[in-house]
C-alpha cells in the first residue's frame, strides 16, 4: 500500500522505517522538502537532520504535506506537531478527502507560564490546549469533514508502537477511537502487522480527550522509572 506520513520527526521517522520494513511504499510531507534537507542540526529531541535518516532509509520520497497526502492510496499518519497539527491539516483539506488520518500528536503548548509550573528534567511541563472539553482529535475532524480521523498511537513512545514486543513481550494495550468504524478497522489491521494483539476500541473520537489528557500521566510514569524522555513502558488494560 502507499501510505503518507505526514512529519519528519522522531515518532513519524518510527513508522516510515517501520513502513518500509512491512514492504510499504511510503510518501513523506514536510513543510518544505528543500528546507527540510538543508538542515544539518539535529531537531530539538536531539533527532538528527532528516538528510542523514533519508539516506539511511532509501525510497523514501519526501514531498509537501499536501503532496504527500494526495499521493497516499487512503492511509495517512499524521506526525505534524500538536500545536500546529489544525492550521497544517485544513489547508490540505482537499487532498485528504476521503482518506484515513491517523493522528497521535499531542496538543502541547510548550511556551507558557503558568501559576503552578510542573519542573520536569528537562523544563517546565507544557501544557494541554484544548483540553477536558476538547480534543486535538476532534479539531482535527470537525476540520477535514470529509476525512475519516482516527486518534490512535499517542499514549506510547513510536518506538514503542511500531514494536510493542520491546515491552513486556508485546503484553500490553493500543487504544483507537474515531467516528467511523471502517477507518478503525484499517488503523487495526496497521497495529496488528505492527505486532500488537490486544488493541481496545474506545469508541467515538470524543474519547481522545482521554487519550490526550494521559500524556500528563505518560510522563509522569516516565520521571517514576528514571526515563527522562518519555519512556519504553506499556500500558496493560486488566480485565
Ligand atoms: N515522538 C513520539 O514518540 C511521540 C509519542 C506520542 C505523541 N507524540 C506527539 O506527536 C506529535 C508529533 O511528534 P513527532 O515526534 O513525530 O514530531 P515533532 O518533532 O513533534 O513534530 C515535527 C513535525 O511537525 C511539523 N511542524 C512543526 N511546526 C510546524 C508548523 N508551524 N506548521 C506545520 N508543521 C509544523 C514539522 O514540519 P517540518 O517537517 O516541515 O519540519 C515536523 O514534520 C507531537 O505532538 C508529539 O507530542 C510523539
Amino acid at each position: 500500500m502507499k501510505i503518507a506520513v505526514l512529519g519528519t520527526g522522531g515518532g513519524a521517522r518510527c513508522h516510515i522505517a517501520k513502513l518500509l520494513e512491512l514492504g510499504h511504499e511510503v510518501v513523506v510531507g514536510t513543510r518544505d522538502p528543500q528546507a527540510t534537507l538543508a538542515r544539518t542540526e539535529p531537531d530539538m529531541m536531539g533527532n538528527p537532520p532528516f538528510q542523514q535518516f533519508l539516506a539511511e532509509h532509501p525510497g523514501i520520497t519526501l514531498l509537501p504535506f499536501g503532496e504527500a497526502a494526495a499521493a497516499a492510496d487512503e492511509l495517512v499518519i499524521s506526525g505534524i506537531d500538536g500545536h500546529n497539527a489544525v492550521a497544517a491539516l485544513t489547508v490540505i483539506a482537499d487532498q485528504l478527502t476521503g482518506k484515513t488520518l491517523i493522528d497521535y500528536a499531542v496538543p502541547f503548548v510548550y511556551q507558557h507560564e503558568p501559576e503552578h509550573p510542573w519542573p520536569t528534567p528537562w523544563g517546565i511541563m507544557p501544557k494541554l490546549e484544548p483540553v477536558d472539553t476538547d480534543s486535538l482529535g476532534e479539531q482535527i475532524q470537525r476540520a477535514l469533514p470529509r476525512t475519516r480521523v482516527v486518534k490512535s498511537f499517542v499514549t506510547q513512545e513510536q518506538s514503542t508502537v511500531v514494536n510493542p514486543a520491546g515491552v513486556g513481550g508485546g503484553d500490553h494495550t493500543m487504544f483507537v477511537a474515531g467516528d467511523h468504524a471502517d477507518a478503525k478497522q484499517q488503523t487495526a489491521a496497521l497495529l496488528k502487522s505492527y505486532g500488537w494483539t490486544d488493541i481496545l476500541d474506545l469508541g467515538p473520537l470524543v474519547a481522545a480527550r482521554g487519550m490526550e489528557m494521559y500524556a500528563h500521566m505518560h510522563s509522569a510514569i516516565g520521571f517514576g522509572l528514571g526515563q527522562q524522555f518519555g519512556g519504553h513502558f506499556g500500558i496493560k488494560v486488566v480485565r
